[in-house]
């Protein structure tokens, strides 16, 4: 087991004009799971064949424990990767795809064999040990393809979205099954994935990218209490955090026809006389008119039994001349109508601010 250190590392593609990951510092724990999120494209695949050594490393290193890895070929750093296309042999079955890695490494059939074993009750796939891959549901393939790393007792596991293959059921259950066996077996793991809800339920601690760039690694709870800048806020989250740009008054912002107080600090640390204001579905409640509540005209309510949200648009126009969209989750035993006027106030603790230019918090 080990800790592992991105120090300013980039990976910048031939002829790509900016780096596919830009200066990534990253530092993951002994024993930690921590998960790489973000859009398509933002370079988390990047970042993960990095530390395996199947991309170079262009600037800065990359280190497993007290290893500087950066120029070290990939059967040299003692990793186990599970890519989202598990990428079993057709050919061999179960227990001989599981074993693989060990008999070239020319280990003792007797070992191999126990290894497996071992690693097919962990996963509970001994009944399956004899058969070929395309005998077996996907969750199964899957499972094999986690037994395989699993024997092969790396320093690390690193895993690329290897659940995107599952059906969306299967994809619950079997994030659950691979957050326990990893607390179980204790390696260092780094997992990659676009669901945020996936990174959330899994991760010690999330990684968020964004355009090849870090922009906030911490807990599941910090980086939805206190998103670092706006595009974590919208990313974090489901149904996403209401963003909208709002004028600056002498004790507050205005917003779509209301007003919200702000504190003196946070109209000192604005760049400028707008911010963007951002808050949560669930820190919105209903009350009737008055001078900190925002009117909004309903579009759409959306029933789901233990809650309902509803769709609407600022009765107002913002600060950059747009009614912006904003839902709010309501009591569901009373929601609003289609076409009704209702008036939200924002929780006043649950209110984050953003740079309307940088997008960075302010206190
Ligand atoms: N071999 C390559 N050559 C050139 N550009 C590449 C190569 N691989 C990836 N890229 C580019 O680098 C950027 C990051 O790609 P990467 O595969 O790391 O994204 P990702 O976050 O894993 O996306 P996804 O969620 O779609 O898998 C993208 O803009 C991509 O087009
Ligand atoms: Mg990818």
């Amino acid at each position: 087991m080990a800790s592992i250190t991105y120090d300013k590392a980039t990976r910048r593609y031939p002829g790509a004009e900016r780096p596919a990951v830009d200066a990534l510092d990253l530092e993951i724990a002994d024993g930690e799971f921590l998960v790489l999120v973000g859009p398509s494209g933002c370079g988390k695949s990047t970042s993960l064949r990095m530390l395996a050594g199947l991309e170079d490393i262009d600037d800065g290193a990359v280190w497993i424990g007290d290893r500087d890895v950066t120029q070290l070929p990939p059967r040299s750093r003692d990793i186990a990767m599970v890519f989202q296309n598990y990428a079993l042999y057709p050919h061999m079955t179960v227990a001989q795809n599981m074993g693989f890695a060990l008999k070239i490494a020319g280990r003792p059939a007797s070992e191999i064999k126990q290894k497996v074993l071992e690693a097919a009750k962990l996963l509970d796939i001994v009944d399956y040990l004899d058969r070929k891959p395309k005998a077996l549901s996907g969750g199964q393939r899957q499972r094999v393809a986690m037994g395989r790393a699993i024997v092969r007792e790396p320093q690390v596991f690193l895993m690329d979205e290897p659940l995107s293959n599952l059906d969306a059921k299967l994809r619950v259950s079997t994030r659950t099954q691979i957050a326990a066996l990893q607390r179980r077996l204790g390696v260092t793991t780094v997992y990659v994935t676009h669901d945020q809800v996936e990174a959330m339920t899994m991760g010690d601690r999330v990684a968020v990218l964004s355009d090849g760039l870090l922009q906030q690694c911490d807990t599941p709870r910090a980086l939805y209490d206190k998103p670092a800048n706006a595009f974590v806020a919208g990313f974090i989250g489901s149904p996403a955090m209401n963003l909208v740009t709002a004028k600056l008054t002498a004790d507050g912002a205005e917003l779509g026809g209301g007003s919200v107080a702000l504190t003196r600090e946070v109209i000192a640390a604005a760049d400028g006389d707008t911010v963007t204001l951002g808050f949560r579905p669930e820190s919105l409640e209903v009350v009737s008119e008055g001078p900190d509540s925002v009117p909004i005209k309903v579009d759409l309510v959306e029933e789901l039994g233990s809650d309902a949200y509803v769709y609407g648009k600022l009765a107002e126009t913002d600060a950059e001349g747009t009614k912006s969209n904003v839902v709010a989750r309501v009591d569901p035993r009373t929601p609003p109508a289609m076409g009704d006027t209702v008036h939200l106030r924002i929780r006043p603790d649950e209110l984050h601010v953003f740079s309307a230019t940088t997008g960075a918090r302010l206190p």
